[in-house]
């Protein structure tokens, strides 16, 4: 397929990425209606990820980037593989580890899952969609890679501090969602929400290459892949919300009544774009 399909994902300033990832609802109805409250899974045209990290792309940021542990790591049935298995200190220089390409490829051939956090750092193209998504969220955008070469899972269920759009570029993986029973749970908590759920899953959704799935924060899930090898992105963001607003003058015990009290929801979108545009307009106002 030619590198001009229109299908593909285009990140330019006249068109709204975000209404493109949530097509075919849209970002307007996707913020009044799914945003902090369900999952969401959109369905995409296969290729239309296909520049975004190539396998190539992936290969090189290996090849060429120093990313320490644990920024990037290998996962295998829940349980993190030692950084000392498959790096090692060069003779002569003080910087950080270097990947030993054999090591760090028998553990990917047994089943490990690689993941690189902040992967829009060191890829030009995740980077400008990053950026692009910040404008339209207001919110601080960090994106993570996830490859698998074997359908073993890397992870525990667990539940993630971030609302992330996932986006499927290769290969198919299979989610397991679990709906909290409490609402936005953050990771300091008067209410820790630590028991992974025992009821069977509120969804089970398959991603293939194109689609994007939706999770707000506070989601239980497990991941499998199905069809190897596999890659997605994870764009995580942090929503604002009431207690962030009240976060410096509390400690300790206040901390708690503070959380109970305003709530832990994500701040509306419009809020945001005001305080946003406020802090442009009368910054020496709101610094004080
Ligand atoms: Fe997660």
């Amino acid at each position: 397929m030619a590198d001009s399909d229109s299908s593909k994902l285009s990140i330019t300033p006249s068109r709204d990425i975000l209404d493109e990832l949530l097509s075919p609802i849209g970002a307007q109805d996707f913020f009044a209606r799914i945003y902090g409250e369900t999952y969401r899974h959109f369905h995409g045209d296969p290729g239309r990820f296909s520049n975004l990290l190539p396998w190539a792309d992936l290969n090189s940021i290996l090849r060429r980037h120093r990313l320490d542990f644990p920024r990037l790591r290998l996962a295998l049935n829940g349980e993190i593989i030692l950084p000392e298995t498959y790096t090692e200190r060069v003779a002569g220089r003080r910087s950080s580890p270097e990947l030993r390409v054999e090591p760090l490829t028998a553990h990917l051939n047994r089943g490990a899952n690689l993941i690189i956090e902040s992967i829009e750092e060191v890829s030009d193209s995740v980077d400008e969609l990053a950026r692009s998504l910040e404008r339209k969220l207001f919110e601080t955008v960090r994106v993570n890679a996830y490859a698998s070469w074997s359908q073993i899972p890397g992870f525990d269920p667990h539940w993630d501090t971030t609302d992330v759009l996932v986006l499927q570029t290769s290969g198919v993986k299979r989610w397991k969602l679990y709906a909290p029973e409490r609402k936005w749970p953050m990771l300091r908590d008067v209410e820790p929400n630590m028991d992974p759920p025992s009821s069977a899953p509120t969804a089970e959704v398959s991603l293939s290459p194109g689609d994007v799935l939706y999770l707000p924060r506070g989601w239980w899930h497990s991941v499998n892949t199905q069809e190897a090898p596999s890659l997605h992105l994870a764009v995580g963001f942090t929503p604002r919300t009431g207690v962030d607003l009240l976060r410096c003058p509390f400690t300790g015990e206040q901390w708690s009544h503070v959380v109970a009290g305003v709530g832990s929801q994500g701040l509306p979108v419009r809020a945001l774009w005001m305080a946003s545009m406020a802090r442009m307009l009368w910054p020496r106002v709101l610094t004080r």
